[in-house]
């Protein structure tokens, strides 16, 4: 059910959430019950205040179903993060020479995770996550050269039990604000006892000069309203070409650039 904002929205929500919404509700009943009768004074801003808590009760999931939720998706990230440490072993003839740098794993947190569907003006419900998010579970993979890149996203789309929801190719197309990087949307097949279901999981995968680019430029840039935004983005466009051109250069030592 999409969120409609305001009073409607919580009324939806508490309907939705039967029990649950119900007994917070309750609870709040009986909170300013109390103050009441122990004939204490509440002010509008003071009864604001309860309003405003209540309100965010109810636009969150419950940490329980949060950790519900997640679990399949920390599941389909371990079996990701095993086939993706194979594949770095394994991709290059001389196992030395192993393509990855570094692998990061994260699960999308509680907060943001009620954030995101509110900026997509979704309820935070777990149903509402599984239906429209697709980064609860993220892996990124950083490669010493853009060969590597490519290669690993090659050995990934060619494990043929993984299914390829969406790709971006923002190394061979990059961002207008100079951010390259390789974004691809992997279902991936966690068996139980008898059912196999699907989870996506986010792969980025990039080379270390990317990586270091992204990480800047998300701390100093990324969302965010600063004074000097514009000629930050100038320095940190013009900084993308300094790091992409120092990049091809190294590929010249690239080892594996034969194969
Ligand atoms: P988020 O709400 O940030 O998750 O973005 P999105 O889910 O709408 O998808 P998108 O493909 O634009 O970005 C996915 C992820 O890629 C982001 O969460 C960032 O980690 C990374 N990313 C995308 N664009 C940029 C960028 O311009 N700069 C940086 N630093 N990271 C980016
Ligand atoms: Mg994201």
């Amino acid at each position: 059910m999409n969120g409609h904002g305001g009073v409607h929205h919580s009324a939806f929500l508490m309907m939705r959430r039967g029990a649950k919404g119900s007994f917070h509700f309750i609870k709040f009943i009986f909170f300013l019950l109390r103050y009441s009768t122990q004939g204490e004074h509440i002010s509008f801003v003071y009864f604001c205040q309860c309003l405003k808590i209540y309100g965010e009760i109810l636009l969150q999931m419950t940490s329980e179903e949060y950790y519900e939720l997640i679990l399949p998706y920390q599941d389909a990230l371990n079996l990701l993060l095993g086939r993706l440490d194979v594949l770095n072993h394994s991709i290059y003839k001389d196992a030395a020479c192993k393509p990855v740098h570094s692998f990061y794993s994260r699960i999308k947190k509680h907060k943001s995770l009620d954030e995101k569907l509110g900026r997509l003006h979704f309820d935070p419900t777990p149903a509402n996550a599984r239906a429209h998010l697709q980064d609860i579970a993220s892996v990124r993979v950083i490669c010493y050269f853009e060969q590597d890149a490519y290669q690993m996203i090659d050995a990934l789309k060619r494990q043929n039990d993984l299914i390829v929801v969406n790709e971006k190719d923002y190394i061979l197309h990059p961002k207008p604000n100079g951010y390259r990087s390789y974004h691809i949307i992997l279902g991936i097949p966690v068996r139980y006892m008898d059912l196999t279901e699907y989870y996506p999981v986010e792969i980025q995968v990039r080379t270390l000069s990317m990586d270091f680019w992204a990480s800047m430029e998300h701390r100093i840039n990324y969302k965010q309203n600063r004074p000097d935004k514009e000629q930050v983005q100038a320095q940190l466009l013009k900084y993308a070409d300094i790091l992409k051109e120092m990049e091809q250069s190294f590929e010249t030592y690239n080892e594996n650039r034969a194969i």
